[in-house]
């Protein structure tokens, strides 16, 4: 047995193996805490071959609702552990009292150990949801200990910024609680094959004592987030060792809980107006398409630096796209100063609109109106050329059935076609 002597900071958790008055990484006065590590070292190590070892079907917990199941890939795993994160106030709490409802009414055994809201605050919710689901409400980590090896399937923990461990001299929801709580749930989860889903605020600018410090500890990492402009939910994945991150669930908080949005796409360009300098593009989030406003301005510029200026979207991106312009449409976009906008907020990090980016751009700059119904979909290339994007089957089905004119790398494989087709006024 090797014993060790560190020191823990207890408000930031930074760990030294010399004492100091003040703690190097956050700076604060006292907090460096002694602690005593003990190694063992195993003398025997136990290696088997895979083929030797028992394997069990996976059991699945599902909810019977097919977008939710198909996004957690066939319902919740048993003995997996998830993180579900999203900023206060967004709807957390409500999607999980949901999701329990739907697990017992699947005759699922669920748990919901509720640390930050009373029982009463929390049975008002369940009210609306018209749900009853057993509810534990505690903040102390070895009450929550003892409530998941009880006769449950599934357990709920909300959140973990409210559990405390009386041990640690520090707040609850500071980094050493909220590590430290984890760690333990985690652990006594796994050992009684339990399924474990943890909710984690994080703030607006990111994230404090938040699910990035949790994120490698568990099998799943979902962030539930809202869209500026609909107030739509959007619920992905970031991590699933049990499934693919692909699926995304949209959905609309109602007077009665959270409703899945089927076709969110088409309210996206129901009221707005078709003007100069506009174009509808398009991101897919798994299956789920979603249209977005892009706004150009082109202006001649005064001066020989022409300005080029993009909220919600990339401004190198967009100093590439002007030169692709430039070289293979002849456009002379050095002559002009460029304004792009991404209306409703968004801020997109995905090379899939780049096509509506330059038809907006041309829309502005020849001054010709692009027809609401046609869509663009495709990152394009420094040649000129539109990807390749494989839309999944159902969605091509769904655009069928309206009046959107998709246009991508299929029926506009280079930015040339692009020219004639806003050219001939479409
Ligand atoms: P909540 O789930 O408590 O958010 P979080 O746990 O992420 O902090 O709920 C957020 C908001 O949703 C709250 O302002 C009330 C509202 N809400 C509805 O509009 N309809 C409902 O049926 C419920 C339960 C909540
Ligand atoms: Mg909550």
């Amino acid at each position: 047995m090797k014993e060790k002597l560190y020191y823990i900071c207890s408000n930031c958790g930074f760990k030294t193996t010399k004492w100091a008055g003040k703690c190097p990484n956050c700076g604060q006065w006292n907090t460096l805490k002694q602690e005593l590590t003990t190694k063992e070292k195993s003398s025997k190590l136990n290696i088997v071959t895979l083929d030797k070892l028992d394997s069990t079907e996976t059991l699945f917990f599902k909810t019977n609702q097919k977008y939710i199941d198909d996004f957690l890939g066939n319902g919740l795993v048993c003995g997996g552990v998830y993180l579900i994160a999203g900023s206060p106030g967004i709807g957390k709490s409500t999607l999980l009292l949901q999701l329990s409802k739907y697990l017992i009414e699947n005759n699922n055994k669920v748990l919901y150990v509720s640390a930050e809201e009373s029982a009463s605050q929390l049975s008002l919710k369940a009210k609306r949801l018209n749900s009853k689901i057993p509810v534990c409400e505690s903040n102390d980590l070895d009450e929550i200990i003892l409530a998941i090896k009880q006769d449950f399937d599934v357990i709920v923990v909300d959140s973990i910024h409210t559990i405390h461990f009386s041990d640690i001299d520090s707040f609850a929801g500071s980094i050493n609680q909220v590590k430290y709580c984890a760690l333990r749930l985690i652990e006594t989860a796994k050992e009684h094959n339990k399924t474990l889903i943890i909710v984690s605020h994080i703030t607006k600018e990111g994230v404090v004592a938040g699910p990035k410090a949790l994120e490698h500890l568990v099998d799943a990492v979902f962030y539930l987030e809202s869209d500026d402009k609909y107030g739509y939910r959007l619920l992905r994945a970031t991590k699933n060792r049990f499934s693919s991150t692909e699926p995304v669930v949209i959905f609309q908080m109602t007077q009665s809980g959270l409703k899945i949005v089927e076709d969110a796409f088409l309210t996206y360009i129901e009221d707005t107006k078709e003007a100069e300098g506009r174009a509808i593009g398009a991101i897919l989030e798994g299956s789920y398409l979603m249209f977005i406003e892009i706004q150009s301005l082109c202006v001649k510029s005064p001066f020989g630096m022409p300005r080029r200026t993009s909220v919600g979207f990339d401004l190198n991106r967009l100093n590439m796209l002007l030169a692709v312009i430039e070289k293979h449409l002849g456009l002379p976009m050095f002559e002009f100063d460029v304004y792009l906008n991404v209306i409703g907020g968004f801020k997109i990090n995905n090379t899939f609109v780049d096509l509506a980016v330059v038809a907006s751009i041309i829309s502005s700059v020849k001054s010709i109106v692009i027809k609401n119904e046609n869509v663009f979909l495709g990152e394009i290339d420094l040649l000129g050329n539109v990807r390749k994007i494989k839309l999944p089957h159902t969605l091509k089905q769904k655009i069928k059935d309206t009046n959107i004119k998709l246009f991508t790398y299929e029926n506009m494989p280079n930015i040339n076609s692009l020219l004639k087709i806003i050219g001939q006024g479409h």
